[in-house]
């Protein structure tokens, strides 16, 4: 057989963001001397893949991902770089929704699953808003292993609930938001043995810094923004951290500065970073429409304090109608079908043109995390029904 990619695996541990603490385990998800989050550090590299523009998936950039056995994959990642007339700037979206399950998470499913697989676990768990379960129930069919959710119960949009269900996971809806969901999921998958695949698991956001592999390797170039939604905080963390690793290995000179948006209705970074601070507040009540980010309590926002710190970046908040206006100019305006908590990403393009914080001659990157379909009642909502009339031609030229 032909393999297209000759996968070399990194030299790698896992350190503590807190006290430093190094460890060659890969079960360990929290930092077992002080319960901090962790890291994995690539050690040694012998890159096999170059910056040619041409975007194949997670995979091209094996040569840097923490996984030593042939990779559970549904050929996620690749997803195309659009270049719109979004904004006065440069404007680029990253439409993540176009992955295999329609959104970002597959990107670290694919090594998060591997993982499992790789340390022989049998069963994989997670609480979600929506779209980690349904990344996580395809990948967990597709490598053999039982998958378990627990959602807070009525709060996830239908597409992502069914495509878990059919996926074949055992869906749990909790009478509590995602906060209790994942506390209570922590504690469950250390009393079972399931293996945790939320992104407080390091694994997970290796996949996910492939985002920004793909960026460099369309454009040739570091962006001086990305801009994106922030919900449970790992997607900010990770993509940083892919572009930090690219820097440290000598491919690029520069990182981005780190843009996270969330939602008014639940806005913990938001609030810390406004206050300069590097920990959250939790939030007992989130709400907001793009319910995939209706977090209160992000586990990663250490980490994506951090990046936006140390990015020179920002975190702006956005209100709902922002948010749905922006998904509306999107769709209509540009073509690109997205859910709300990635519409984020456009809304806060917008707020941050209207402040005057973007130069015109900046290039920025958005990047939409799920696609339009994951959430079709909050369409429905906003747009409503579709016309209907007698089956007549006159009828139907009256209404056109
Ligand atoms: N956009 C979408 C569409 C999401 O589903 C999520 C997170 C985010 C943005 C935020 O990403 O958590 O890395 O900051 N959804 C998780 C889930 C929480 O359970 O599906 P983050």
């Amino acid at each position: 057989m032909v393999t297209r990619y000759q996968l070399k695996h990194p030299e790698y541990d896992l350190r503590c963001i807190d006290c430093a603490g190094e460890y060659e385990n890969d079960a360990l998800y929290i930092c077992p001397n002080c319960g901090g989050l962790l890291e994995v550090r690539l050690k040694e590299v012998e890159l096999d893949f170059k910056f040619d523009g041409n975007i194949v998936g997670v995979w091209k950039y094996a040569s840097m991902l923490p996984v030593r056995i042939k990779p559970i994959s549904l050929n996620e990642g690749g997803t195309p770089l659009f270049e719109t007339n979004l904004g006065e700037c440069k404007a680029y979206v990253k439409h993540e929704g176009l992955n295999p399950s329609g959104s970002f998470k597959d990107r670290g499913m694919t090594v998060g699953v591997s993982k499992a697989v790789e340390l022989g676990r049998k069963a994989v768990a997670c609480a979600s808003t929506g779209n980690t379960s349904a990344s996580m129930a395809m990948y967990a069919a597709r490598a053999g292993l039982k998958a378990y959710v627990l959602l807070p119960a009525g709060k996830v949009a239908l597409g992502k609930v069914a495509q878990a269900l059919m996926h074949g996971a055992r869906v749990i809806g909790i009478k509590g938001n995602f906060d209790v969901a994942l506390d209570l999921v922590r504690r469950i998958s250390e009393l079972e043995n399931f293996y945790l695949l939320n992104s407080v698991n390091p694994f997970r956001l290796e996949g996910q810094k492939t985002i920004a592999f793909e960026i460099v390797d369309k454009l040739g170039y570091v962006p001086d923004r990305i801009i994106l939604p922030v919900g449970n905080a790992g997607n900010i963390s990770a993509i940083f951290k892919g572009f930090k690793e690219l820097k440290r290995f000598g491919m690029v000179d520069d990182v981005p500065k780190m843009v996270g948006v969330q939602a008014e209705g639940a806005n913990p970074v938001f609030k810390a970073f406004k206050e300069g601070r590097r920990d959250i507040i939790p939030e007992r009540n989130p709400e907001t429409v793009a319910t995939a980010i209706r977090i209160g309590n992000p586990v990663n926002a250490k980490k994506a304090l951090n990046a936006i710190y140390e990015s020179g970046g920002l975190s702006v908040s956005v209100s709902d109608r922002e948010i749905i206006e922006a998904q509306r100019i999107l769709a209509g305006e540009e073509g690109i079908g997205v859910e709300p908590a990635s519409a984020a990403s456009i809304a806060g393009l917008r707020k941050l043109e209207n402040d005057g914080e973007i130069a015109r001659d900046e290039t920025v990157v958005c990047i939409t995390t799920g696609h339009l379909l994951k959430d079709p009642e909050a369409v429905i909502r906003v747009c409503g029904e579709p016309i209907e009339v007698e089956a007549e031609i006159e009828e139907i030229r009256r209404v056109l």
